[in-house]
């Protein structure tokens, strides 16, 4: 099983508009081209975050014009530009699916809301952990993979680049060998890291990457343009394979 991630897609409601220089929605439906082009097509989708820049209703609907023609199952998780409500209202019919969960033969895959009410930084909360816990425990014998924004262990010092609860997340899972990978976004690079017993790997953003401040740096981190520089050189997206016995592996798609 073939899923290809994108993230961070950051549509804006205008025709042609362009945030910060890019056409934010020529740049997702050249990314959907390019994974359809792929020798091996993706079987589904997931969408980590940041789906548009201003939660609106149009924006959303932009969104899925790109995908509705190909049918395929495209799994999408809010950002801290998002708003939920509306994506489940825009979302509620069609191939487009804002789930909790789904299962693709072997594996499991759960989809979370890390936002903060109206905070740059994530947050995953009880109650999610609560219903990831019933999740897992009914899904007996097969490897989890969670999707989400905002990745724990990120390195920027800045608070709103940040999972605020990683240690509980990384605490709730420890009991759970069988989830091996958390997909996220939001820091608008690649990251491929261990934590704790998995693995999390953010995406490129189609939209544009971001320089993150060092530790050491003497930044304005309360700034976040002050301590941030975006990199409109290349958009990507990630390719993740899902074989038996919970192995995985992964590559990044440039363009
Ligand atoms: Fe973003
Ligand atoms: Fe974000």
């Amino acid at each position: 099983m073939r899923i290809v991630q994108f993230t961070d897609t950051h549509l804006i409601p205008t025709k042609n508009g362009k945030l910060y220089g890019i056409d934010t929605y020529a740049s997702l439906r050249l990314a959907f081209t390019k994974a359809m082009d792929l020798a091996q097509r993706p079987d589904a989708v997931f969408v980590t975050g940041d789906l548009t820049e201003d939660g609106a209703r149009e924006t959303y609907l932009r969104f899925k014009e790109i995908f509705e023609d190909s049918k395929l199952p495209v799994f999408v998780t809010p950002g801290n530009h998002d708003s939920i409500e509306v994506m489940k209202e825009v979302f509620a019919e069609g191939n487009i699916k804002v789930a909790f969960h789904a299962v693709f033969g072997e594996w499991v895959g759960i989809f979370l809301n890390s936002q903060a009410a109206g905070k740059a930084h994530g947050v995953i909360t009880g109650d999610d952990m609560s219903a990831m816990e019933k999740v897992l425990s009914s899904a007996k014998g097969k490897s989890a993979v969670i999707s989400f924004h905002h990745p724990p262990g990120s390195s920027c010092p800045a608070a709103g680049c940040k999972l605020k609860n990683a240690d509980e997340l990384a605490e709730f899972l420890r009991p759970y060998p069988e989830v091996k990978l958390i997909l996220a976004g939001h820091l608008h690079m690649d990251v491929d890291q261990e934590y704790g017993n998995l693995r999390v790997l953010t995406s490129p953003s189609t939209f544009a990457q971001c320089v993150h401040p060092h530790v050491e740096q003497n930044a304005n981190l309360e700034d976040f343009w002050a301590s941030h520089r975006l990199d409109h050189s290349r958009q990507g997206f990630r390719i993740v394979d899902f074989f038996s016995s919970g192995i995985f592996s992964t590559e990044l798609c440039w363009f």
